[in-house]
């Protein structure tokens, strides 16, 4: 039995059950790793998607009003971020002029400009406030909106507001002096203002040497881009350390793969648009990357559609999908509609607090991928309670489809009850028989909360505890390698190929690049971790228990070591370095045993 508070005990049973996903909230102590910054993905609203550059200061407090109105903000979405747009120029002391044109309330009497007030106003309302930047000199809606009125005006240098050579007096303006709590840094500047770029010819812009080359890894300097964001988010962290910093560098660079390092949340994908095919790209990119979320860094496949073209209130199926993709795993749920025409259906929608729960549980697991094709996806998300999992059946397709788990799968034991709750039509019932199954329409995602018992409580799998596992080293890359290369996976190698067990993915194994180094947060809670590392490469693999080497060795079939880690911190493994042609590593068989 959960452990319910008494005044809930003595009501039925099925009520009970129906609330726990959000008691989850209250009741349970975050775990490890709660102090970070943004513990829980960020929640907020953003008005890009809907208002791209034509966006003023009565548009978002009308939307800042109504998030605080609908019971939206109450139910986590807080943050309210500004987004292209906003600049006038930089003068010529460095400080950056707001437009005032659409941002009023920013013309101070003495004929300076400050967002002072409007932060204070939305701080008032009990929400908080974002800005927008870019790594580069310039901004992206001076290359992808050449028509905008909105521009930043004046002489070549003053147009130049992007933070690059600035860092330091942008970081103390924005959130020491202006007092906004989140940063969102694009990166257009260091992308699309080469010599050949239409502006540089013309000489409205300066050059810039492109550091990223959109979709073309292999041109792109992912070292250097890494150095500017080290350095803006050093300058954040001065300035007020607090701060919450998203990188927008849309996957490319590598980015996934050493944000973390620096930013609360980054960009995996290019921008969502509001279509089908788009979104489930965006998420994609994402999901796939599983090992380097947890509290304080997430994974952002994109601001929400729910609201606009495929997923408005026309489109209520898919509107729900969206949602549920992003909160298995754990997305930040930044909306991006225009609420001042939302419906009440749509509004309710997003305020399900059942799906806000599963996406904000405290352990911070991003979900694993059980199954993936191009019709459908199955995936699960552990929660903090034990034995509790959130299930996503995802149809893709474009007609109807019968998509199923067993328990075993989820790893939960088949005796005792099982609760299934389906989060959107309010369905709870007891599992009758090991397998969970869904009739879903097309483009249906069913988002379910099962409450179980685990198989094994003593026991824990990677793919119930993908949150303690982080890449520290993403190890060797392949030549040829594309944004798709994911240094370590649950179920799949590298480039994308399952690994498989009983026709599954195999999400007790890693599959890890070359040369990798991949650290588990045991926390002294395992005496034991059982693992089979496999490979074809000569050279050894290294396991390091809190800085000792505790094993080098090479990878011998796939035979079961046994490592006492009783009192262990952290665990690493090293992958040994690789061909460049190999199909990197498996650390094979995973687990983590309590006693
Ligand atoms: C893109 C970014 C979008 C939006 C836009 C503004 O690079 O990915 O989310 O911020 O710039 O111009």
């Amino acid at each position: 039995m959960p452990n319910i508070p008494a005044r809930l005990r003595k009501r039925p049973r099925h009520l009970v059950a129906r609330i726990a996903c959000v008691l989850l909230l209250t009741t349970y102590g975050a775990p490890a790793g709660a102090q970070a910054l943004s513990a829980t993905p960020p929640m907020g609203w953003n008005p890009w998607n809907a208002f791209r550059t034509e966006v003023d200061e009565a548009k978002i407090v009308a939307n800042a009003q109504l998030l605080v109105r609908s019971g939206l903000a109450e139910a986590g979405y807080r943050f309210v971020n500004i987004d292209d747009g906003w600049w006038l120029r930089r003068e010529a002391d460095g400080r950056i002029r707001i437009r005032t044109g659409i941002f009023p309330s920013a013309a101070l009497p003495d004929g300076t400009t400050s967002f002072r007030p409007f932060v204070d106003r939305l701080h008032g309302m009990g929400l908080k406030a974002g800005i927008y930047t870019d790594i580069g000199r310039n901004n992206c809606a001076q290359h992808w909106d050449r028509d905008s009125p909105n521009l930043p005006a004046g002489e070549q240098r003053e147009r130049e507001v992007g933070t690059l050579g600035y860092q330091d007096a942008d970081a103390r303006l924005f959130f020491g002096e202006w007092g906004f709590d989140y940063a969102k840094v694009d990166a257009c500047g260091i992308a699309d203002y080469g010599p050949d770029s239409v502006g540089v010819r013309d000489g409205t812009y300066r050059s810039l040497s492109p550091l990223i080359a959109r979709k073309a890894p292999a041109r792109s300097e992912p070292a250097i881009v890494e150095a500017l964001y080290a350095r803006y988010a050093r300058a954040i962290r001065t300035a007020a350390p607090g701060t919450l910093l998203e990188i927008c560098a849309w996957g490319e660079a590598e980015v996934g793969n050493w944000a973390g390092r620096y930013a609360q949340l980054w960009r995996t994908s290019s921008d969502i648009r509001s279509n089908w095919g788009s979104m489930l790209a965006n998420f994609d990119s994402a999901a796939r990357r599983t090992l380097f979320a947890g509290p304080g860094r997430w994974n952002h496949p994109d601001m929400l559609e729910v609201g606009n073209g495929d997923f408005d209130v026309t489109h209520p199926v898919e509107a729900r999908a969206h949602l549920s993709l992003w909160a298995i795993i754990a997305a930040p749920l930044i909306l991006s509609l225009d609420l001042t025409r939302a419906s009440p259906e749509l509004i309710a929608i997003l305020g399900n607090r059942e799906v806000i729960a599963i996406d904000q549980d405290p352990a911070g697991h991003q979900g694993v991928i059980l199954s993936h094709t191009a019709e459908a996806d199955i995936l699960v998300k552990p929660l903090a309670r034990l034995g509790h999992k959130a299930v996503a059946l995802v149809n893709r397709s474009t007609r109807p489809i019968t998509l199923g788990v067993d328990l075993a799968d989820l790893r939960l034991s088949p005796r005792g009850t099982t609760i299934v709750r389906d989060l959107w039509s309010k369905d709870v019932a007891a599992l009758r028989g090991t397998r969970i199954e869904r009739r879903l329409a097309p483009h249906e995602t069913a988002l379910l909360c099962i409450e179980g018992q685990a198989a094994d409580p003593d026991t824990v799998f990677p793919d119930e505890m993908p949150a303690a596992i982080a890449v520290i080293d993403a190890g060797q890359a392949m030549p040829d390698r594309g944004r798709n290369w994911i240094p370590a996976r649950l179920g799949f190698r590298p480039a994308g190929e399952p690994i498989l067990r009983n026709g599954r993915p195999d999400t007790g194994t890693l599959g890890v690049a070359s040369g990798s180094r991949v650290r588990i947060t045991l926390a002294k809670r395992f005496r034991r971790v059982e693992i089979a590392p496999a490979g074809s490469s000569g050279t050894p693999y290294t396991i390091v228990a809190d800085g000792r080497v505790v094993l080098r060795a090479k990878a011998d079939g796939r035979s079961a070591i046994r490592l006492n880690t009783a009192g262990v911190d952290k665990l690493e493994l090293q992958a040994p370095a690789g061909s460049t042609a190999d199909a990197g590593f498996l650390w094979s068989d995973l687990r983590m045993i309590r006693r």
